[in-house]
């Protein structure tokens, strides 16, 4: 557990809630089947779930959003040339702590600034995709991914205007068509992955004492963090359990080049004029 003292906030409290069964290298979701027993085993069930999607043709893999490194290295392990980036200084140095044997191959950098010299058979987000704005994800996309190839998102999306978190499933679509991608595979997943966000915010609450005693000692008010994140993934969770929000796997297959037609032209700049009306009408609800 002190492996992960040096980890930030809200990381090191995902890092927490998945080591408990023992030192976790994933902080993304479990798919939770009828016989699954931990946290961890359903976080391998997932893992396994998104390895199996990826195409027989694939030599190269971008993993945006390596998080603590675990898949880079599975992946490195089985024969594919893997870059794991993240914009995280503390998640990639303890990606290296963890796989040394590939600690080149970790990279200090976001995914909308990154320029590698060629680009990749396949670009790989676990829970990374929903960082990003939907237009710039895509456009860089195209960027990034080698014709003919492929981009693999696991990710919660949503599916209606408001509450705004995540990417909209169908902006999404839009963007990636125009990018010159279609789709291939889609799996919805919502019913089996949602457990962990009951049971994350179950074992927050329940181990306070020992998340402050491992995360204390700095002026960080760790409690309030705990408790502000629980009750922030509450709040949340019911917006699943309302369907706007839903969690799924898209397989994506470069197959055009971008297309800038009218109609892409024009969703760009709506998009773009829904984002700037939105942080117009925030400063107004500052401001008041
Ligand atoms: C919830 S973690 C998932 C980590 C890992 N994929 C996993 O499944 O364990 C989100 C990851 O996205 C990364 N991230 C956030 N914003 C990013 C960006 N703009 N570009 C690339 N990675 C980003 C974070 O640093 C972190 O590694």
């Amino acid at each position: 557990m002190s492996r992960i003292r040096h980890l930030q906030p809200p990381y090191c409290y995902y890092a927490y809630a998945v080591s408990r069964d023992g030192l976790a290298d994933y902080m993304h979701y479990g798919y939770w089947k009828e016989d699954t027993r931990s946290i961890v085993e359903a976080q391998e069930n997932l893992a396994d779930l998104m390895k199996s999607y990826i195409p027989a043709e694939t030599r190269t893999i971008l993993d945006s959003g390596c998080g603590l490194g675990r898949t880079t290295s599975d992946l490195s392990e089985k024969g594919f040339d893997v870059t794991g980036i993240s914009p995280d200084q503390s998640l990639i140095d303890e990606a290296r702590r963890r796989f040394p044997a590939i600690e080149k191959k970790f990279v200090c950098v976001k995914f909308e600034d990154y320029s590698p010299s060629r680009p990749f058979d396949l670009v790989f987000f676990q829970e990374s995709s929903q960082y990003i704005d939907t237009k710039v994800l895509f456009e860089q996309l195209a960027k990034l991914v080698r014709h003919e190839g492929y981009v693999l998102i696991c990710d919660e999306v949503r599916y209606s205007q408001k509450p705004r978190l995540f990417n909209r499933r169908s902006d999404m679509l839009a963007f990636a068509a125009s990018n010159g991608f279609s789709m291939l595979r889609n799996e919805v997943i919502t019913d089996q992955v949602l457990e962990t966000r009951r049971f994350f915010t179950r074992l927050l609450r329940e181990n306070v004492d020992d998340i402050k005693s491992l995360f204390g000692g700095t002026d960080r008010d760790v409690e309030k963090e705990v408790f502000e994140l629980a009750d922030a993934w509450d709040r949340e969770t019911a917006f699943f359990d309302s369907h706007d929000y839903g969690y799924e796997v898209f397989l994506l297959k470069k197959s055009a080049p971008a297309r800038h037609t009218a109609g892409s032209v024009l969703l760009g700049a709506s998009y773009l004029l829904k984002r700037k009306s939105r942080t117009f009408l925030n400063r107004i609800r500052d401001a008041l």
